[in-house]
């Protein structure tokens, strides 16, 4: 089986320095030690009110890491411009609303076809690899590949939230994602408690995690977390 790859998402570490307006704690040294414990990448949201990570943090996070950087954000000509300028490793599309807390559900892609097909072949000829976050739902996985996409990430909320069938979803959406030639990822709302099932799937090559390793780094502190994750991802591979 092909190794799994952890990627961190270190929103939160944004979201508490907003909290009171300082400097601290950095997202960009969290994520260094984040690296130094295992992950393989890291994952910022930067999301049009800026509620966590802010623009300069973006620069900030490609030039002081050396790990590929996923830079998630909405399908807006201010975030394609955004992401022209840094050229993260990768960009992940995804929906965005204002009122949501977090990224309810997946990317519409069949509805938006033509404005996605456009942004993926920009984001392309920079040399960034392009994702498409959607529900684990063949139309979608479809209609990712038939706009051009590199990867699709598998909306693991659904699950998470223990809705019913939706492991088999996943399963059926992570095959069907390598038969149409797409990169298998896989995230949110993992834990260490339901990253298993997950990890287990063959195809999915790459899970990003971030709400539950931040929360849980205030106990353990966030090397602890990450080691714990990645050994968890490990060991449910090997079966
Ligand atoms: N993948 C994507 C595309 C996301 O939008 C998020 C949430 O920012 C995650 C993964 C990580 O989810 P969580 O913070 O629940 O681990």
């Amino acid at each position: 089986m092909k190794a799994q790859r952890l990627g961190v998402n270190v929103d939160h570490v944004a979201t508490l320095r907003n909290a009171r307006g300082e400097a601290y704690p950095d997202p960009v040294a969290a994520a260094l030690l984040a690296i130094a414990a295992g992950a393989d990448g890291i994952t910022i949201h930067l999301r049009e009110d800026r509620r966590h990570i802010r623009d300069a943090d973006v620069p900030a996070m490609k030039a002081g890491i050396d790990k590929p950087l996923n830079f998630e954000m909405a399908a807006t000509e201010e975030m394609v411009e955004i992401a022209l300028a840094v050229r993260p490793h990768a960009c992940c599309i995804v929906p965005e609303k204002r009122t949501e807390v977090t990224t309810e559900g997946g990317l519409d892609v069949v509805g938006h076809e033509v404005a996605l097909r456009g942004i993926v072949g920009r984001l392309k000829a920079a040399g960034i690899r392009v994702s498409m976050f959607v529900d684990p739902d063949p139309v979608q996985l479809r209609a990712s590949a038939a706009i051009g996409a590199d990867i699709v990430e598998l909306h693991t909320g659904g699950y998470a939230h223990g809705a019913a069938g939706e492991l088999e979803r996943l399963v059926a959406a992570a095959r069907l994602t390598a038969e149409l030639g797409l990169e298998c990822h896989a995230g949110h709302g993992l834990t260490f408690d339901n990253v298993a099932p997950v990890a287990a799937i063959a195809e999915v090559v790459e899970l990003n995690i971030g709400h539950f390793l931040i929360g849980q780094a205030v106990f353990d502190g966030l090397p602890a977390v990450v080691r714990r994750m990645k050994a968890l991802m490990v060991a449910a591979r090997a079966g």
